[in-house]
């Protein structure tokens, strides 16, 4: 478990580099929407840094403390200024209407449980603060489907918890997220 996170942290920057012209309108919209006391939850290697606003002060949850270690190398050839603590999605420990905006990227199809893992965003963030996420979804059909069916197996035997795709087309047509 632990050579794996080592090996997910380690070869991240390399698997998803190639899109990051292509994520990072998706990361503009999101990081780069956010204002005053921000948390974002499991930052990986610290993609979304560039794109936060300058005077926003950024907090961060990150479990793997491979990632962590290297958000943190990011940060400082930033010149950000991060607070990066070891903690899941599930549990976090600030108390209720904490932070003016959340933000989470690429992460909640892998989270261990989705609904407790937004009852805890909806609790630490302030009553007029913003929810920011984007995350990649099942197709509704076609190709692309069959293609992300076929490699769902592979990827979650790399990274174990990214799931197949059966299980995200499931889980993303049964949630909803409610808007205060
Ligand atoms: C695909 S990466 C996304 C990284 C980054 N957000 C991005 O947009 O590039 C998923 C991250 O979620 C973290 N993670 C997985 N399960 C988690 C959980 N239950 N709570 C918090 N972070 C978690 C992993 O350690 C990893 O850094």
């Amino acid at each position: 478990m632990g050579l794996r996170k080592w090996l997910f942290a380690a070869s991240y920057d390399r698997l998803t580099g190639p899109a990051e012209k292509w994520l990072a309108p998706y990361r503009q919209r999101t990081a780069g929407q956010t204002r005053g006391h921000t948390l974002e939850i499991a930052a990986g290697t610290g993609a979304n840094l560039p794109f936060y606003p300058e005077e926003v002060s950024i907090t961060i949850v990150e479990p793997n403390p491979h990632m962590a270690r290297r958000l943190e190398h990011k940060a400082r050839a930033l010149g950000r200024e991060v607070t990066v603590l070891p903690h899941a999605g599930e549990s976090l420990p600030f108390p209720d209407a904490t932070f003016d905006s959340v933000v989470t990227t690429l992460v909640l199809c892998s989270v261990q449980d989705l609904k407790a893992s937004l009852r805890v965003v909806r609790r630490v963030i302030k009553p007029v603060g913003g929810f920011f996420f984007y995350k990649h979804v099942a197709a509704q059909g076609g190709w692309t489907l069959r293609f992300q069916n076929w490699i769902g197996p592979f990827w979650k035997f790399f990274w174990r918890w990214l799931s197949p795709a059966p299980r995200y087309r499931v889980g993303h047509s049964r949630s909803q997220i409610q808007p205060r």
